[in-house]
């Protein structure tokens, strides 16, 4: 069997390298850890007076993290960092970094291949699981008890909100109906009999996105790290995120335009950067990615 390790591909891997542009001795903060690509990057370039801080809400993702990290330093030996890794949510990042103490953040959104991959973490339709979808396994509601808890209403605003799916009322009303629903699988057909076959999609990408981003408040949680961001970084030092579907990118965009109409950022990406061809053939799921940075003036 593949390692997790090996099947994953941190996402334009030389572009966030690039940009945050780390320096030896400095304070960095990686927000989401997934499989430590990015982190193992950064650790190699810190040297033993740097620091990293990493974040991973999901407790398995933080131990193969941490493990990776360990092997990391330990072929290091010397000149490895000093790392810090917390199993938090990353909306929580000013209760665990000292204002103006950082000189780079990446953050790298969305659910990791490992997550995605595994059909008993309930996050794609393409495998039959549990309908859990939460990145934090010990708290908060499953996507289980929203598909059965939440009104025909309810349920077709969510899924119209988080999920940009234009038959969304259609959607919640084949959900209500087959009630109860407890699988992916039951789910995805559902939801395929409910709406018209797609040419490029499957018709139930949308209604996953949704519950998957309502489950665990993701786009609350990038607002908050966009909001407590410019206090905690030093002048001159530099924010990275990779965003996956247009509402991540459009928060992260507007926030960044309006840190620099305020004078907070110098935004360093006037389009977000995208994957190159060769990645994308490498690794299908770059094609999505798009990356934005900027420096803190
Ligand atoms: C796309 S993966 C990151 C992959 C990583 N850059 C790498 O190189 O392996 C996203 C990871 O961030 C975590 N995550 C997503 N949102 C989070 C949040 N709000 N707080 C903490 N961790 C979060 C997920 O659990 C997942 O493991």
């Amino acid at each position: 069997m593949t390692q997790p390790q090996a099947r994953h591909v941190p996402v334009l891997f030389e572009e966030v390298m690039d940009f945050l542009r780390v320096r030896r001795g400095g304070r960095y903060v990686d927000c989401t850890l997934g499989l430590a690509g990015h982190a193992e990057g950064i650790v190699r370039q810190l040297g033993s007076a740097g620091k990293l801080i990493g974040f991973d809400r999901d407790p398995e993702a933080l131990d193969l993290a941490r493990a990776r990290l360990a092997s990391v330093c330990q072929e290091l030996g010397s000149q490895a960092p000093q790392v810090t890794l917390i199993g938090e949510a990353f909306s929580r990042i000013a209760e665990h970094v000292r204002p103006g103490s950082i000189d780079g953040l990446l953050s790298d959104f969305g659910v990791s291949s490992l997550q995605f991959d595994e059909a008993r973490r309930g996050f794609s339709f393409q495998a039959d699981g549990p309908l859990d979808m939460r990145m934090d396994t010990r708290s908060g509601p499953t996507a289980e008890q929203v598909v059965n808890e939440t009104s025909e209403r309810e349920l077709a605003n969510l899924i119209y909100e988080y999920g940009e799916e234009r038959r969304s009322r259609t959607v919640a009303r084949a959900i209500v109906r087959g009630r109860p629903v407890t699988s992916t699988a039951q789910l995805a057909r559902m939801v395929a009999s409910a709406v018209p076959p797609m040419k490029h999609l499957h018709p139930a990408t949308r209604t996953f996105q949704a519950l998957r981003i309502f489950v665990n408040q993701e786009l609350n949680e990038i607002r908050a790290l966009l909001e407590a961001a410019p206090s905690l970084l030093k002048p001159s030092a530099r924010l990275v995120v990779i965003s996956f579907h247009s509402l991540e990118d459009r928060i992260a965009k507007d926030s960044f335009r309006e840190g620099a109409q305020q004078g907070v950022w110098k935004v360093l990406t006037r389009k977000p950067v995208t994957a190159s061809e060769e990645e994308i053939h490498r690794n299908p799921r770059s094609r999505s990615a798009k990356l934005r940075a900027a420096e803190r003036q």
